[in-house]
């Protein structure tokens, strides 16, 4: 049996976005029973929310959508996550920069972007930033990662 795919979602605080990345992702491995072989984490790039349950908007929508993200605490994207795990998918442009400032370059090849999997047509590259907006705000950013998890599910698997 092979070790577990390491999937690491990141965006900058680890309290809106990345969240909800990492719980969309958990349900999708859960609903093919393919719990024992992937490992799911997130981070943000910056420190500010180190520690901290999700944010209540991201909460409120995964609950919605029967997904659990609130045992979730966040932490700080390092060199040493780039280094152990296979697959680092950024939220936004501006997050995939900075990890690329400490990612070491034989593993750049690592870092993704998770708009780059939507399949319908879009003209941005970012999931917006959701902070201190609305629920209409978190809500298209849980509209655009549903899209975006199965077919990077599919070019991770096809990857194996
Ligand atoms: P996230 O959203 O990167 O999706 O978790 C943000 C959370 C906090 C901040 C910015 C974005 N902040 O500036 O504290």
């Amino acid at each position: 049996m092979h070790s577990p795919t390491r999937v690491m979602f990141f965006c900058l605080g680890n309290i809106c976005r990345s969240p909800l990345a990492h719980g969309i992702f958990e349900d999708h491995i859960a609903q093919q029973q393919e719990e024992d072989r992937w490992h799911i984490e997130s981070s943000g790039t910056s420190a500010y929310h180190v520690g901290e349950a999700p944010d209540p908007g991201s909460q409120r929508v995964a609950t919605q959508h029967g997904i659990h993200i609130g045992a979730q605490r966040a932490q700080q994207l390092t060199t040493h996550h780039i280094e152990t795990f296979d697959y680092l998918i950024a939220m936004s442009r501006s997050n995939l920069e900075a990890a690329r400032k400490i990612c070491p370059p034989e593993h750049e090849h690592k870092l993704l972007l998770v708009r780059d999997f939507e399949p319908t047509p879009h003209n941005a590259d970012d999931v917006p930033d959701p902070w201190g907006h609305g629920d209409d705000a978190f809500e298209e950013v849980f509209s655009i990662l549903s899209q975006c998890i199965s077919p990077l599910y599919q070019h991770m698997t096809n990857d194996k």
